[in-house]
């Protein structure tokens, strides 16, 4: 098994090779002058069970494309079985036609990665679960809540838990995060989007008041969803509100955006490389997924169960 790294998130590839106890496979990434992306592997990978890591976050074009081109150079030097590890897919909110004449480009994504050779994908927390299914390759989709429970457990055990969902769509998650907390009480944030990037907080459903509040989603990108939905929840009464969220994508002014919030913390996964201004921030603190991933792959390479991991 050979484990191959992008440039998106060395340090989370570097921490599933420490796990895997392997050496991460020695591959370059160049640029030519017009910033086309050239891949290089330095070692043998023919007849090998190859993983290459790469979250198509920010810059989103350049990681993908990187990824694709990794994935075509493993294939081409003929690789058994090529895995796109991808503990971030980016474009996931692409997944439907928001209106006319729009692209779903969750789904050219998929189509992409799945013609330029994968044979599988592994990735974390997608958007909607219905995306492993653009995919025409098996697709594995882990879960960042056991990760996320143990954490609340260690840290809040003993406060009048309660685990929110910041809008309908993500009920379904809040659930299975509640069901880990012992059966918490859930609440729903009813959120209208008026217009893309905005997002207006309508109403709570469910009694929050005297009740300390565990947002759980999948992506906080501009903060808008949180930081509308924390002030709502302190305005109806809840002690504190804490936010557990998988992929940090934190765009624009996010970051300075949850610091000024009445949040007392986000806890965020390493799906994505931090950026300086996410590492300098008190507010924001990380889990790893390293040991998930590891797992995962370990169990992927000897084919075995990988949904009994959560079990
Ligand atoms: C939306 O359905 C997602 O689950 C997140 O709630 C959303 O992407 C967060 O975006 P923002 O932080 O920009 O409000």
């Amino acid at each position: 098994m050979k484990l191959m790294s992008g440039n998106s998130n060395l340090s989370l590839a570097q921490s599933v090779a420490d796990y895997l106890d392997i050496k991460l496979t020695d591959a370059s990434v160049k640029r030519f002058a017009d910033d086309e992306i050239f891949v290089e592997i330095h070692e043998n990978v023919r007849g090998e069970d190859v993983f290459i890591m790469q979250s198509t976050s920010f810059p989103a074009n350049d990681n993908l494309m990187e990824l694709l081109i990794g994935i075509d150079a493993l294939r081409r030097a003929s690789a058994k079985r090529i895995t796109a590890v991808i503990p971030y897919f980016g474009y996931a909110r692409q997944d439907r036609k928001p209106g006319p004449r729009t692209p779903i480009s969750a789904k050219l994504v998929a189509n992409l990665i799945t013609e330029a050779g994968a044979d599988r994908v592994l990735s974390i927390d997608l958007h909607a679960g219905q995306i492993q299914g653009f995919f025409d390759i098996p697709t594995d989709n882990l879960y960042g809540a056991p990760v996320m429970s143990a954490d609340i457990q260690a840290r809040f055990a003993g406060h009048e838990l309660m685990v929110i969902s910041p809008d309908v769509g993500g009920v379904v998650r809040a659930r299975a995060l509640a069901k880990r907390l012992d059966n918490a009480p859930l609440a729903i944030v009813d959120k209208r989007r008026e217009r893309a990037g905005e997002s207006e907080v309508m109403n709570i459903i469910g009694d929050v008041s005297g009740r300390f509040c565990i947002l759980i989603d999948d992506i906080v990108d501009s903060g808008g969803t949180l930081c509308n939905a924390a002030d709502a929840l302190k305005a109806k009464g809840a002690t504190e509100v804490v936010a557990y969220i998988t992929h940090g994508v934190l765009s624009g002014g996010a970051v300075a955006r949850i610091n000024d919030s009445c949040l007392k913390e986000l806890v965020i996964t390493d799906s994505i490389g931090a950026t300086d201004a996410v590492k300098d921030s008190d507010k924001i603190r990380h889990l790893t997924m390293a040991p998930l991933l590891g797992e995962a792959i370990k169990r992927i390479a000897d084919e075995t169960s990988v949904s009994s991991l959560f079990d």
